[in-house]
């Protein structure tokens, strides 16, 4: 085993010979959005993330769903899965097969598989002071899905968040090793303070983020005023409290879009300042990596947010 429960790393690692291992994890979640097609696509490529997140290349994966067949019928559920194996495809990655048991509720995702070279392994621990920090995609999908749920905005609201929560990271992934990061991790249930606490407490560094520099979907800041936030998203603040400092600056609202619950969201990404450029000419025309911040050398485990 040369990744496991211990760092609290995205994917698992287990090597198989000196230059191949096997990188695996699973993933699933009930609908965040109406669509099903969407809600599959959406899960695929949350499940891919966490072995992109490691710098690897899933291969295989096999599908994982929980159906009320009896009140929702099966082509609600065929719909999931082709929107799943949409997002596959898209990637290379071949599904096998899978399980389906029936439910109240509808779950979906993927375990998934791939390969990695046991010395090209990108995990949380790596992070150096002088690191930079890239974030490949905008926050606010738990926000904005809260929103909708509550029908304070129409569906067109939900398209940029639609759009890049369906957006493998693959590129992103083949970019960061291209260019020598030393730390990763994809932003998911504990939002980017969260996951980035994980980095800064295996990494041994603080993380300063420069919280007027994160990219918001549209909208974000407003629905956090009107209420719309989900309680996950709270109790993320909360428990970020232990090491999260904050500057006067950053308001109340901020602070909760920059803890809140991210599903198939970016990659945060720390890597030397030469290979953050490359990173992010590799990346222009995505529109959205930007720089947010950068590794300092203390106090372990902190997120300085300025
Ligand atoms: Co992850
Ligand atoms: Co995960």
């Amino acid at each position: 085993m040369l990744v496991g429960f211990a760092t609290g790393d995205d994917a698992g690692v287990y090597r198989l010979t000196d230059d191949l291992a096997l990188v695996q994890t699973v993933d699933f979640f009930t609908p965040i959005v109406d669509d099903p097609y969407d809600f599959g696509r959406i899960a695929a490529a949350n499940a891919l993330s966490d072995v992109y997140a490691m710098g690897g290349k899933p291969l295989t994966a096999l599908n994982i769903a929980a159906f009320p067949v009896e009140e929702l019928g099966t082509d609600v559920l065929a719909r999931i899965l082709e929107g799943g194996a949409a997002v596959a495809r898209e990637a290379g990655v071949t599904i096998l097969g899978g399980h389906t048991v029936k439910d109240d509720e509808p779950k979906y995702g993927l375990a998934v598989t791939g390969t990695i070279r046991p010395d090209a392994i990108v995990t949380h621990a790596g992070a150096r002071p002088g690191d930079l920090l890239l974030l490949s995609k905008p926050v606010g999908t738990g926000i904005l899905a809260t929103a909708r749920k509550r029908d304070l905005i129409g569906e067109e609201a939900m398209l940029p968040a639609i759009a890049q929560m369906t957006r493998l990271n693959d590129r992103a992934a083949a970019a960061m090793v291209a260019h020598g990061a030393h730390a990763a991790t994809d932003i998911t249930g504990f939002g980017l303070v969260g996951h980035g606490g994980e980095m800064a407490r295996a990494s041994n560094v603080a993380l300063a983020i420069d919280a007027h520099r994160v990219p918001l979907f549209p909208g974000v800041l407003e629905l956090i005023e009107r209420g719309a936030v989900p309680g996950g998203s709270k109790d993320n603040l909360a428990e970020h409290a232990h090491f999260a400092h904050y500057a006067g600056g950053v308001d109340d609202a901020l602070r909760l879009a920059l803890s809140d619950a991210q599903t198939s969201g970016g990659l945060l990404i720390a890597v030397p300042p030469a290979g953050a450029q490359g990173i992010l000419d590799d990346l222009a025309d995505l529109d959205t990596v930007v720089v947010i911040g950068e590794v300092l050398a203390g106090p372990a485990g902190a997120i300085i947010v300025r």
